[in-house]
């Protein structure tokens, strides 16, 4: 009620209440706001216009012939994705004349190939970096280990860049994702196709080191996907802990009197 009688003395008395300690809480994302537009809407760009010319290669040109196989004629447009997919593999990223190309292919409106294209966040419309790292940065992740908010920090601090943006050399593109399904070996980061797991802020700025070495020099050896502690796969770190017992054995397990 007093705001609504004094609108103006509430607003600016607010501007005096002093910051007394920092806010314990952080905001769902920490990545750049990405507006509305920008997921739904193409801009033409000089590398990024449908008159840049885009055709598949012979060798995927194959592939797409076995993919096509797996659906019946009348219904081809539901390789749309792997299409797709496989475009962005081929170019590096779904550029309209990507998707212009897959429309061509499956005889579909360009609409309808741009509609999946926008609604799917795998498909990159904007070129990557060579090496396109996704952290995840969902509950568990946050949680898990050293946390998610150590690993971001780790690699903002490393890369020189946020959240949302490429490194000069082409080499990075970093940006916060929700889950990547694999919590239980968090925090995880996907690099391209691989998953690097169990992460601490020293495993992640290695592993960036590596890949930057690898890709300047190609000598460098670059850790091999999965968890990047001491751990094989997903099992207790803490060794086994159940089902320690005698594993099942008929000969020894069996009733000797015959009956079942
Ligand atoms: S929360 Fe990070 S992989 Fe599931």
């Amino acid at each position: 009620m007093a705001s609504k009688l004094f609108p103006a003395v509430a607003r600016s008395a607010r501007q005096f209440v002093p910051h007394i300690s920092r806010p314990q809480w952080r905001s769902f994302s920490a990545g750049p706001q990405v507006l509305s537009d920008t997921l739904a809407v193409h801009r033409n760009k000089p590398d990024n216009n449908p008159s840049i010319p885009f055709k598949f290669s012979q060798d995927n040109l194959k592939i797409i012939d076995e993919i096509l196989n797996r659906y019946p004629p009348q219904y081809k447009k539901a390789a749309v994705m792997p299409l797709l997919d496989l475009g962005q593999r081929q170019h590096g990223f779904t550029s309209i004349s990507v998707m212009n190309e897959v429309a061509r292919l499956l005889e579909m409106p360009p609409m309808r190939v741009y509609e999946v294209a926008t609604f799917y966040t795998m498909y990159n419309r904007e070129p990557v970096g060579k090496y396109f790292v996704q952290v995840c940065t969902t509950t568990p992740c946050q949680l898990g280990g050293c946390g998610s908010d150590k690993i971001m920090e780790a690699i903002t601090k490393h890369l020189g860049i946020t959240a949302g943006h490429t490194t000069e050399d082409n080499l990075f593109t970093f940006i916060e994702v929700e889950c990547l399904g694999a919590c239980v070996n968090a925090p995880m980061v996907q690099i391209n196709d691989d998953y690097y797991e169990d992460l601490t802020p020293e495993s992640v700025v290695a592993l960036l080191t590596a890949l930057k070495e690898s890709a300047v020099s190609g000598s460098a050896k670059v850790p091999a996907p999965g968890p990047l502690s001491q751990r094989e796969s997903c099992e207790n770190s803490d060794s086994l802990t159940n089902l320690t017992e005698v594993k099942w054995d008929p000969e020894t397990m069996m009733r000797k009197d015959g009956q079942l």
